[in-house]
C-alpha cells in the first residue's frame, strides 16, 4: 500500500511554506468514515487558514483543505446507510489536501455518476453558498435580474448557474476576457467590463432601466457602491466576500433610497449550526445537477505538489473558476 501523502502547515504563512509529507494512515475511528482522495477543492478560505488570517486558527501542523471528493475506503464503528467504493464528496473542515481523509460519516454525500472527481470537489462550497444565497436569503423569483461579480471567479460562476436553474435573468461582471467568457458560458445573459463601462448605469440599462433586484457581492472593493446604487426597488444586495481587499463602507442611504436590503451570507457558519438543513440544500443541489439543470464548472486541474501555486493563482486573481488538486 503506498503511503498517505499530504500537504502540511508547520508554520502559518503564505503558501510557499507548505510541504507535502508523509503521514501516517488515517484510522476510521467510530462514526467516522475514510475517503481516498481524488480530488481536493482549492478555496479562499484555505489560503486564510494557511496564512493564519481565518477567523477559526488551528493549530499547527495542520493539513489543509476544506472541501474534497473520492471513493469511500473505510467505514468505523457505527456507520450505517454508506458502503465502502461508493463515491462521496466530504467537507471535511480540514484534511482535504491529501491522498486520504478520515471523516465524520455526517461529513459525506454520496455523489450521482454524473459527477467527477474533480468537479465534486470544487462543488460544495461555492454552489451552496449560492443557492443558500440567491434561495434561502434573498428569495430570488423567476425572472428577476442578477447582477453577479466576480463572475468569472468560484463564487462568481456557482452564481450564475444556481440564479439561472432558479429562473433569473444574469449580467455578469468581470475583469477579463477569459473570465467574461466562462461566465457566459455558465450562462450569463450579458456580460459587463467594469474598465470599459460604469456598472450602475450599464447594470440599470439591462434591466430595462429599473435597476437589478438582486447583487451577488464576493468581491467588494471599488464596485460594491456603485452595485448597490444599481439596484431598484426592494432591491437585495447579498455581501459574500471581499476577495479585492478592503471592506467596502457604504452610505446608508443608497439602502433606505427605494427600500433596498442589505443581507449578510455566511455560509459557513449556518451550514456548520444547521447541519440537517445543509444537508438537505446539498441533496437539492445534487438533484439539479443530476436534472441537468446546473452543470457545475470544470476546474483548472493541478498536481497535489503545486499546492503553493493551486494558492497564489487563486488569491492573484489569475483564475478562472475553480482549482482542484490531484493528488
Ligand atoms: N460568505 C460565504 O459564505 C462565502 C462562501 C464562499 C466564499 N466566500 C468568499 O468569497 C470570496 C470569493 O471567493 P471565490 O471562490 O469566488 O474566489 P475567486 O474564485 O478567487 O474569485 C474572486 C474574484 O474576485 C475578483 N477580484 C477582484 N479583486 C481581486 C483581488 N485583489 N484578488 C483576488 N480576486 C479579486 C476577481 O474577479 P475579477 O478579476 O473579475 O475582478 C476574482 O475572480 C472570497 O473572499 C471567499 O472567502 C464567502
Amino acid at each position: 500500500m503506498s503511503p498517505v501523502r499530504a500537504v502540511v502547515c508547520n508554520e502559518l504563512g503564505p503558501p510557499s511554506l507548505l510541504r507535502v509529507e508523509e503521514r501516517p494512515d488515517p484510522v476510521a475511528g467510530p462514526g467516522h468514515v475514510v475517503v481516498d482522495v481524488e480530488a481536493a477543492g482549492v478555496n479562499y478560505v484555505d489560503a486564510l487558514f494557511v496564512g493564519g488570517r481565518y477567523q477559526i486558527k488551528p493549530p499547527v501542523p495542520f493539513v489543509p483543505g476544506t472541501e474534497s471528493a473520492g471513493t469511500l475506503s473505510a467505514l468505523g464503528e457505527s456507520v450505517s446507510g454508506l458502503a465502502v467504493g461508493q463515491r462521496v464528496v466530504v467537507s471535511a473542515g480540514l484534511g482535504g489536501y491529501a491522498t486520504k481523509v478520515a471523516a465524520p460519516a455526517g461529513a459525506v454525500t454520496v455523489l450521482p455518476d454524473v459527477l467527477d472527481a474533480p468537479r465534486a470537489a470544487t462543488f460544495t462550497q461555492s454552489y451552496s453558498t449560492s443557492l443558500f444565497a440567491l434561495r434561502e436569503r434573498a428569495r430570488v423569483q423567476p425572472g428577476e435580474t442578477v447582477l453577479v461579480l466576480g463572475a468569472g471567479g468560484g463564487v462568481g460562476l456557482a452564481a450564475i448557474g444556481v440564479a439561472r436553474a432558479l429562473g433569473c435573468r444574469v449580467l455578469g461582471v468581470a475583469s477579463t476576457e477569459p473570465k467574461r467568457a466562462a461566465a457566459r458560458a455558465a450562462g450569463a445573459e450579458a456580460v459587463l467590463d467594469p474598465a470599459a463601462a460604469p456598472v450602475k448605469d450599464s447594470a440599470r440599462a439591462w434591466a430595462g432601466g429599473t435597476g437589478v433586484d438582486v447583487v451577488v457581492d464576493p468581491v467588494g472593493g471599488t464596485l460594491a457602491e456603485p452595485s448597490l446604487r444599481a439596484l431598484g426597488d426592494r432591491g437585495r444586495y447579498l455581501v459574500i466576500g471581499f476577495a479585492a481587499g478592503p471592506i467596502p463602507s457604504i452610505p446608508l442611504n443608497q439602502v433606505l433610497l427605494r427600500n433596498r436590503t442589505v443581507l449578510g451570507i455566511d455560509w459557513g457558519i449556518w451550514a456548520m449550526q444547521h447541519a440537517g438543513d445543509q444537508r438537505a440544500l446539498l441533496e437539492d443541489l445534487l438533484a439539479m445537477v443530476a436534472e441537468g439543470a446546473i452543470d457545475p464548472v470544470r476546474p483548472a486541474q493541478y498536481p497535489l505538489d503545486d499546492v503553493a501555486r493551486a494558492l497564489e493563482d487563486l488569491v492573484g486573481r489569475r483564475t478562472v473558476g475553480k482549482i482542484a488538486l490531484i493528488p
